[in-house]
């Protein structure tokens, strides 16, 4: 990665096993992402302390997301592959953004107000100020792009507001340190935005058709590792038999499939298992309906079944013979952090400097 042209940034929680929503939702569309952009994937444990885990469950799930990012596809020596905690300037500079973030503009965020409720008071400090230290993530790189489902969009505005926020407070500053603060090499000046403060302004990426991947019982709610049922969703580690009965159990209606993807919005279940095919086989909802339209689900079914087969199944064996090899994945992210650490520590150098820390 020694030419940083564009670059992207994407994170991953490590706090529950991984299942298809995560591989159809993130983890697909990254190792699509790796062919064009410089990329950077992070684990993200300390986001996921915001959880309270046990020790040996955070340790766990943290190799396992790598794990399950190397399976799938991702490239370790081209890319990036790291966790989090192990960057200490990402915990550095989200303090700075602490002071830069206003309470007014994270009391707003949907995911603390739906995670909270009421009891926000009982929230952990961590809890609020979660998307500052997402933001410091993207900024510490000074990532182009960041590909985020819909759930992300307003933290990924968040992080917007924080990088203009900085560079407006600190103008006077920074054009007082000009060439001093040599802007170190990312993936905005090389990109479409041009940016004449210190941060540029990260643009989201969408995956090409977001698909949303429901629960396998219930087509409103969607696929969770927190779900009680196990048959609600498919793990990144069934295996065929696992796939193939949690598919011919999967809640569906009675009608055969439509011809028009309109005729879907009023059947979520049907609408979840055409969306899960089209995705898998890089299809549109169309035209699988255009394959299947007028057949019954007993029909669809073994299709959709082999589609998850083929395309899971490696991966799952892969993820599985990689867990055996612990050592050989903290060895991968201890590579992958000591690479990312020059970088981060090149902006923090400069952001030291801006706030007026004495450069130690
Ligand atoms: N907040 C993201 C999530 O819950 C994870 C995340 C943390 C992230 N830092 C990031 C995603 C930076 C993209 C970029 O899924």
């Amino acid at each position: 990665m020694s030419d940083f042209g564009q670059l992207v940034f994407s994170g991953v929680q490590p706090t529950g096993n991984l299942h298809l929503g995560n591989y159809l939702g993130a983890i697909k569309n990254w190792a699509a992402l790796q062919q064009h952009y410089n990329c950077l994937f992070c684990v993200v444990d300390m986001h996921a302390l915001t959880t309270s885990p046990e020790p040996k469950d955070l340790l766990r799930q943290t190799r396992e997301v790598a794990a399950a990012f190397l399976a799938a596809g991702i490239d370790a020596e081209k890319h990036i592959v790291f966790n989090q905690s192990q960057v200490r300037q990402h915990a550095e500079l989200a303090w700075v953004f602490n002071c830069i973030a206003r309470m007014g503009w994270l009391a707003r965020m949907t995911q603390f107000k739906d995670k909270t409720g009421k009891n926000s008071e009982k929230a952990s400090v961590g809890l609020f100020a979660y998307p500052c230290l997402m933001a410091a993530d993207i900024l510490l790189y000074r990532a182009a792009y960041v590909p985020v489902g819909e759930d992300q969009k307003q933290h990924l505005e968040l992080t917007r507001d924080i990088a203009a926020k900085f560079n407006a407070d600190y103008a006077a500053r920074i054009a007082e340190l000009g060439a001093a603060i040599a802007r170190p090499a990312g993936g905005a000046e090389a990109g479409t935005k041009v940016c004449d403060g210190f941060f540029p302004l990260p643009e989201p990426l969408m995956p090409p058709a977001a698909q949303r991947i429901m629960s396998l019982r219930d087509g409103t709610k969607k696929m969770s590792k927190s779900d009680s049922s196990d048959m609600s969703r498919i793990n990144l580690t069934d295996n065929a038999d696992d796939i193939a009965m949690k598919i011919r159990k999967a809640k569906t209606d009675s009608a055969p499939l439509p011809a028009l993807v309109e005729e879907l919005r009023a059947r979520p279940e049907a609408d979840n298992l055409v969306g899960i095919y089209a995705a898998l086989t890089d299809k549109d909802k169309a035209s699988t309906l255009a394959q299947f339209a007028g057949r019954d689900f007993s029909a669809f079914k073994p299709h959709l079944t082999e589609a998850l087969v083929t395309k899971l199944v490696p991966i799952g064996e892969e993820l599985r013979r990689l867990l055996k090899a612990p050592d050989y994945i903290d060895a991968v992210l201890a590579k992958g952090s000591a690479r990312a650490l020059p970088k981060a520590e090149a902006t923090m150098k400069q952001v030291r400097n801006i706030v007026g820390f004495l450069p130690g």
